[in-house]
């Protein structure tokens, strides 16, 4: 199944609600917050995010997919924590060790958050594969992390399709998330490289009809 997590990124505050209430109209499947702290990516929107995430709890209980671009994954869990996401995912690159990543699988589970772990366009999809027993989702960026509105970078497909493959072979029951560039021109290659959850920003946020864009998406 198709699902679509929208990324409130670049929301802009004075429609703020105005788009939460249209997304809960339209019911997108996932809000997806985008923290990033200024060190991991340039881009520090943990104020923002805050807001966002916040307001959103306020007026629905669609389901909530974190996504944290941050160097201190342990203190951004902790915080995210309290608005019960649904999902919380980290950065593989955002871990030294091996057992720094266990720790951080657990330390989600813990919250009753399902587990994600995103990997940069530059990274091997093949190095998440340890971890896969352990967790609920892998998303594979499809831009560099740090911003909104940027074009799909072709080559991140392959690691879709190899990461598709695997799984199935393997029997690793495990969502596939894309994120960034997603628009009416990129997402059939997408959907046809093998991912099911599709983070998708400006294409919806920015659209005349929240509703009718959700929709054309999900096909
Ligand atoms: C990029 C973020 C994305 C991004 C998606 O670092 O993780 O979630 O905001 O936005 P679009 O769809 O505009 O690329
Ligand atoms: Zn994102």
């Amino acid at each position: 199944m198709i699902e679509i997590s929208t990324s409130i990124l670049n929301v802009e505050k004075e429609n703020a609600m105005k788009v939460f209430y249209g997304l809960e109209v339209a019911h997108t499947d996932y809000f997806h917050i985008d923290v990033m702290d200024g060190k991991f990516v340039p881009k520090n929107t943990v104020v923002l995010m805050q807001e966002y995430s916040n307001s959103i709890k306020q007026i629905s209980n669609i389901p909530i997919d974190v996504h944290l671009m941050v160097e201190n994954v342990k203190e951004f869990i902790d915080e995210y924590a309290g608005i019960e996401p649904n999902i919380i995912t980290f950065h593989l690159e955002a871990a030294s060790s091996k057992d720094e990543v266990m720790e951080y699988i657990n330390l989600i589970k813990s919250t009753g958050a399902k587990v994600g772990i995103a990997i940069k366009p530059n990274t091997k999809v093949e190095e998440v594969y340890d971890y896969l027993p352990y967790i609920h989702m892998c998303l594979v960026m499809t831009v560099e992390p740090g911003l909104g509105g940027q074009k799909l970078i072709p080559e991140t497909l392959d690691k879709v399709k190899t990461l598709k493959e695997y799984i199935d072979n393997n029997n690793i029951d495990i969502d596939i998330e894309v994120d960034g560039g997603i628009n009416s021109d990129t997402i059939e290659s997408v959907k046809e490289a093998g991912a099911n959850i599709f983070v998708i920003g400006t294409a919806i946020v920015k659209s005349e009809n929240i509703e009718k864009s959700v929709e054309s998406f999900r096909g």
